[in-house]
């Protein structure tokens, strides 16, 4: 009798959860008619489309690109119950968004718990509402250190970490017959220069080590669940310690540097953090110590993990298509006569570099998707509502893929920008073909010295050292998610001192 109870029950139980089921879809079909949102899959109760999506950040985009193929360009996809994703893949509908109502879709979406700690509630450019604060932030970055003429000024930081760069490339060739592991000495070199520019002195050894820790753990500590599903605080305890564990030893590394610089009198000038000492935000208020370490903190991890991901497959390419490694070689040697490492100012006059790197940024883009947007306002793209609480993704990896605007699109052929005259805008604001720094008011406004630095980087590089495969070994361009999207394999080269005579070789 008991295990008949058990079974009827059971089977009952079954039966109202199948039903909800039906009911729910019901309702959430229903709804989304009637709101006009962009079509998608049926979400789940409770936990949406999640289970559609996976939990595998590898696997992720494949399950996107099917969805994107049944439901088209532009679709809704439900995290949880509550929080609404719209996904944009299309380079039309992204203009549209992004050029066209450029005003209505540069807000961000309000942070969770322990994203607030990390972004010090939202005082950072990246997280700020678009708003009067992100505008004086990002207004002041771009003035005090992102400007032309003042990158010019930062030359001495930049030998220091391209010295260190070579240094110990030599020195790791030297100690493998030639073989040499690139990915975290391009790390640290981009670290050393990002670290001048904001504090204006280059950082020790020590220094180097402990700073560059403390931001690569801000970097991967990343997105937990509780950003997307709502989460009972007592389960997220341990993930709430240790951020704000980093977040305590963020502000141990980075204030002293912060204080030294403000108790420098006369004012020093000329570092970014210089210009956040001087700065007053809203109702005349000078920035405290806690704004000063997010926002020293953000220029960092900003700028170090996108560039020296960039520069990791700039220099893989180069290794497999070895071809294309002579032409820029002998472009550099056209450029510096080859008695003389390039200069700064060699940069713009070599175009062949130019398209290598973009070609690099097309086809290895260190962010598949940007930053997620969101509307001020209700607001409708491609004809489908978005509401102000969604939050919009562009996929823009797919976007620099587009077989109607590349020929052999999954090639790395920077030729195709110099020989076959293909031409591209990255800020798009004619027309969007490869967004990887996005485009509009919330574009990357590290752009300029991003490519500068990467360009500049290459050339050495290249200038230095004929890069090779390893014998017997290939050079596998597998990606995987870190917070860039970075080589699977981290590239293992060989390299050899070029032979022309230099002067002034570092
Ligand atoms: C290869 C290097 C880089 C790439 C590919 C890159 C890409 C991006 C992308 C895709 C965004 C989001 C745009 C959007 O949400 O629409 C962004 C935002 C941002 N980037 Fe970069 N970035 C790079 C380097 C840098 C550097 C060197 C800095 C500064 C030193 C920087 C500072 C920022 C800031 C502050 C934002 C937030 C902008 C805002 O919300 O207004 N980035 N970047």
């Amino acid at each position: 009798m008991a295990i008949l109870f058990g079974t009827y029950s059971v089977l009952n139980l079954c039966f109202l959860f199948l039903i909800s089921i039906f009911l729910f879809r019901l309702f959430f079909r229903g709804s989304r008619q009637q709101k006009n949102l962009p079509p998608g899959p049926p979400p789940l109760p409770i936990l949406g489309n999640l289970l559609q999506l996976g939990f595998s950040k590898d696997k992720f985009e494949g399950k996107l690109n099917r969805l994107h193929e049944k439901y088209g360009p532009i679709l809704t996809l439900w995290l949880g119950s509550s929080r609404l994703l719209v996904m944009v893949a299309d380079r039309q509908v992204a203009y549209e968004a992004l050029i066209q109502k450029g005003s209505v879709f540069a807000d961000r979406a309000p942070v969770r718990e322990t994203l607030k700690l990390f972004s010090n509630n939202q005082h950072s450019i990246k997280t700020a509402a678009y708003g009067k604060l992100w505008r004086i932030l990002r207004r002041n970055l771009m003035n005090s250190v992102l400007s032309p003429s003042a990158m010019k000024a930062f030359g001495e930081g930049r030998e220091c970490g391209i010295g260190g760069l070579l240094a110990n490339l030599r020195d790791e060739a030297a100690r493998n017959a030639g073989a040499v592991r690139v990915v975290e000495k391009l790390r640290t070199a981009v670290f050393s220069i990002l670290f001048y520019m904001c504090f204006g002195t280059n950082p020790d050894e020590a220094t180097a080590s402990n700073v560059l820790s403390v931001i690569r753990d801000v970097i991967l500590s990343g997105m937990g669940l509780d950003e997307i599903i709502a989460i009972p605080g007592f389960l997220l305890r341990r993930r709430r310690a240790r951020m704000a564990e980093i977040c305590r030893r963020e502000r141990e590394a980075l204030l002293p540097f912060i204080h030294n610089r403000r108790d420098a009198s006369p004012q020093a000038g000329g570092a970014y953090v210089d210009s956040l000492l001087a700065l007053t935000v809203e109702d005349g208020r000078s920035l405290d110590d806690d704004d000063l370490v997010t926002l020293c903190s953000e220029f960092m991890v900003a700028g170090m993990d996108t560039t020296s991901t960039v520069l990791q497959w700039a220099m893989a390419n180069l290794v497999i298509r070895q071809d294309v490694q002579a032409r820029l070689y002998d472009e550099i040697i056209g450029v510096t006569g080859g008695g003389r490492p390039v200069g700064e100012e060699d940069v713009p006059r070599m175009p062949f570099l130019e398209a290598v790197v973009k070609e690099t940024l097309r086809r290895h883009p260190p962010g598949h998707f940007l930053l997620p947007h969101t509307a001020t306002r209700p607001s409708d793209l491609a004809g489908f509502n978005v509401p102000v609480d969604a939050s919009v993704y562009f996929y823009i990896a797919d976007m620099g893929m587009d077989p109607g605007v590349w020929q052999k699109p999954a090639e790395f052929r920077p030729e195709r920008f110099v020989d076959d005259g293909v031409e591209v805008d990255l800020t798009g604001t004619k027309d969007i073909k490869m967004i990887p720094f996005g485009v509009g008011r919330r574009m990357c406004p590290g752009i300029g010295l991003a490519l500068f630095h990467i360009q500049f980087i290459v050339a050495r590089l290249v200038q230095e050292f004929a890069w090779e495969c390893k014998p017997g070994e290939t050079v596998d361009l597998s990606e995987t998610t870190e917070f860039t999207m970075v080589m699977k394999y981290p590239l293992h080269a060989i390299i050899k001192e070029r032979r022309e005579p230099m002067m002034g070789r570092t």
